[in-house]
């Protein structure tokens, strides 16, 4: 089997951890694998399965020697300046960063949903915002049956969306200690209030979820609206979802549509207090769906509510998904 030179770029952050260690579980063919990260981590160690591997500082010169496929997670502004570098230099970059989702040039993926938008990608490959994989990892089996005519989108998201910072303020918070990364406390408490505020009153989080579901459901006209919230849980994000169709639908059709869905599971038996919780999908790779039920205030609706691990599914996992969609086509 073909065997590929691998890299990772902000392999020391949160994600960047989680990105080696499911290359490693998934076994994807690696010759030589690279961990870079700011010049603060040069010479440091890093895991990839049994082995340490020493990082680089990320540099002009990084992408010098042949590497076919780097997966970027080390902030928008470094994304930005690298991810051109590395694809001028023949890389194929997956950019887990807010810095190329939008762009015209660059596919924005989730492999349950859009798998076949790798193929027109000139270097970069966009890899949604952790929210917005979730949400669309569920819809898009609705949608192509009922055909969605509205969203509206409640996030209960974890503190480990925010990177470590927001992962130590939260584990530090409850020893008393004041936020660094967040603007208010959040041990005990809840900030509706993700990446920062737009002139007319959404957060930059609200509107990515709006914007790249569009973009990957292929339908700039769908109509979507947005409250991000930030939730004292360590990992997984939840996610209420009111959605209206166009058609109108059958309950348990809909419900065993989702069952046969790829990467979704269904956990919904109110009676057995069965649903979907954070604290159970963190580690897992599915998409867990629950609390399925009509909408009594429109004519053709569901509320639904959506759980999956941020760093698996919401980043590393689906970064992986698409590398292996990428090897397959090579
Ligand atoms: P470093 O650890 O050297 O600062 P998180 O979001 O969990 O905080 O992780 C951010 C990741 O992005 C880290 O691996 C961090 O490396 C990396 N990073 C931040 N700034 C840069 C940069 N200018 N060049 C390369 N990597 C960077």
């Amino acid at each position: 089997m073909k065997k590929f030179n691998v890299a990772v770029a902000g392999a020391t952050g949160m994600v960047g951890r989680k990105m080696l260690e499911v290359l490693h579980e998934r076994n994807f063919p690696v010759n030589n694998i690279y961990a870079f990260a700011s010049y603060r981590s040069a010479g440091n160690k890093i895991k990839y399965g049994d082995k340490e591997l020493t990082v680089e500082e990320l540099t002009e010169r990084s992408f010098d020697r042949k590497i076919d496929i780097a997966l970027f997670s080390a902030g928008a502004s470094t994304s930005l300046k690298f991810a051109p570098i590395a694809a001028r230099k023949g890389t194929i970059v997956i950019d887990n960063s807010s810095a190329w989702r939008m762009d015209k040039l660059a596919p924005l993926v989730v492999p349950e949903v859009n798998p076949e938008d790798v193929k027109w990608n000139k270097g970069i490959i966009a890899n949604p915002n952790c929210s917005t994989i979730q949400a669309v990892v569920a819809l898009k089996p609705l949608n192509d049956k009922y055909k969605i005519k509205r969203i509206v989108y409640s996030t209960y998201q974890s503190v480990s969306g925010a990177g470590m910072g927001g992962y130590m303020d939260l584990e530090n918070g409850y020893k008393g200690e004041p936020p660094k990364k967040f603007v208010h406390p959040i041990a005990g408490n809840c900030l509706p209030h993700i990446d920062s505020f737009l002139p007319d009153g959404y957060t930059k989080e609200e509107m990515k979820m709006v914007n790249e579901t569009r973009k990957i459901l292929h339908d700039e006209s769908l109509r979507i609206t947005a409250t991000t919230v930030r939730v004292p849980v360590f990992y997984s994000h939840s996610e209420s979802i009111n959605v209206e169709f166009e058609k109108d639908f059958d309950i348990d059709e809909l419900r065993d549509l989702l069952s046969n869905s790829p990467g979704v599971v269904v956990q919904d038996d109110p009676e057995k207090n069965e649903y979907p919780m954070p604290i159970y999908a963190a580690g897992k790779d599915e998409v867990f769906v629950g609390r399925i039920r009509r909408d009594n205030s429109v004519n053709s609706g569901i509320n639904i509510w959506v759980v999956a691990d941020n760093i698996r599914k919401g980043a590393a996992t689906n970064a992986v998904q698409i590398a292996e969609i990428l090897i397959k086509n090579k």
